[in-house]
């Protein structure tokens, strides 16, 4: 379907007009990543591979996961971050947060129910790309005791950035609904029989914890003004047709398969 699709219609839905509708800031961030020629080839790449077929009614989580390991540890952190943590008002933007990075894929896989948080903490513990990360998730986000605010004002940025670590390993975490910034991996503790305290701490490390909570409501105050000189809505024309242009130019040169995805997810993102 989407082949049949002329260049220039592409370019509309790829380039969108947000400042034409209510803001939602995460469709400014994806629309930065997409001027971003880094940006968007990484996360071109994961989405890719998210949406990728594997088993009927699977997808190559893996080959996602890593994909979006990959996004974190190489794209521009202020656009990367951007399209994490960005702060939204409503549930659309919400909804649009929560769907970033495929969870289908990504976060929940085909499992109708999510197993207990053993099963993660366990497969992370003896994986040697998601310890390290965990670990530093655990120290960067503690809860500072002193401190009644959640965390010292100079921990916010490593917690973030230990936070957007996770995203793609075995404790890879997401927003749980479109109605707050709540957030949690995708499990429970409830089958967790003797070592229940055990799924308990580990799962509080993300549902309550004061430090990461207050850490990705300060993202709104840490905006990245490199969006804010990118997203102006007052910016003038030619800057537009500039963007359009070398939009263009690189879409000529790519694959239907590396555009198609981008796409497919434009509703989500
Ligand atoms: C928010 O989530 C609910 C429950 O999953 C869903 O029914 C609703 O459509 C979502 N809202 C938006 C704007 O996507």
């Amino acid at each position: 379907m989407a082949s049949c699709l002329a260049p220039p219609l592409l370019l509309l839905l790829l380039l969108g007009s947000p400042s034409a509708v209510a803001p939602n800031r995460c469709v400014d961030a994806a629309d930065a990543c997409t001027a971003d020629a880094r940006c968007q080839r990484l996360r071109t790449a994961y989405v890719v591979q998210c949406l990728g077929p594997a088993a009927p009614g699977s997808c190559p989580r893996a080959r996602c996961r890593r994909a979006l390991r990959r996004f974190f540890a190489r794209g521009p952190p202020e656009l990367t971050h951007a399209l994490l943590f960005c702060p939204c008002g409503g549930p659309a933007c919400a909804e649009r947060r929560r769907q970033t990075f495929v969870p289908s894929c990504a976060f929940s896989g085909p499992e109708p129910a999510p197993p207990s948080c053993l099963a993660p903490l366990d497969a992370c513990e003896h994986s040697r790309v998601c310890r390290p990360t965990y670990l530093t998730f655990q120290a960067s986000c503690a809860p500072a005791p002193s401190n009644l605010d959640g965390c010292l004002r100079d921990q916010i940025p490593s917690c973030l950035r230990a936070y957007a670590g996770l995203v793609g390993t075995a404790v890879t975490p997401n927003y749980v609904d479109n109605a707050s910034a709540r957030v949690a991996p995708w499990c429970d503790c409830g089958a967790s029989g003797n070592r229940r305290e055990e799924c308990e701490v580990f799962r509080g490390l993300f549902t309550r914890n004061r430090c990461l909570d207050r850490a990705i409501q300060a993202f709104d105050g840490r905006w990245p003004s490199v969006l804010h000189d990118q997203l102006d809505p007052h910016q003038d024309p030619e800057h537009s047709l500039l963007q359009v242009s070398s939009a263009d130019a690189s879409l000529e040169g790519s694959s239907m398969l590396s555009v198609l995805p981008v796409l497919v997810l434009q509703p989500l993102l």
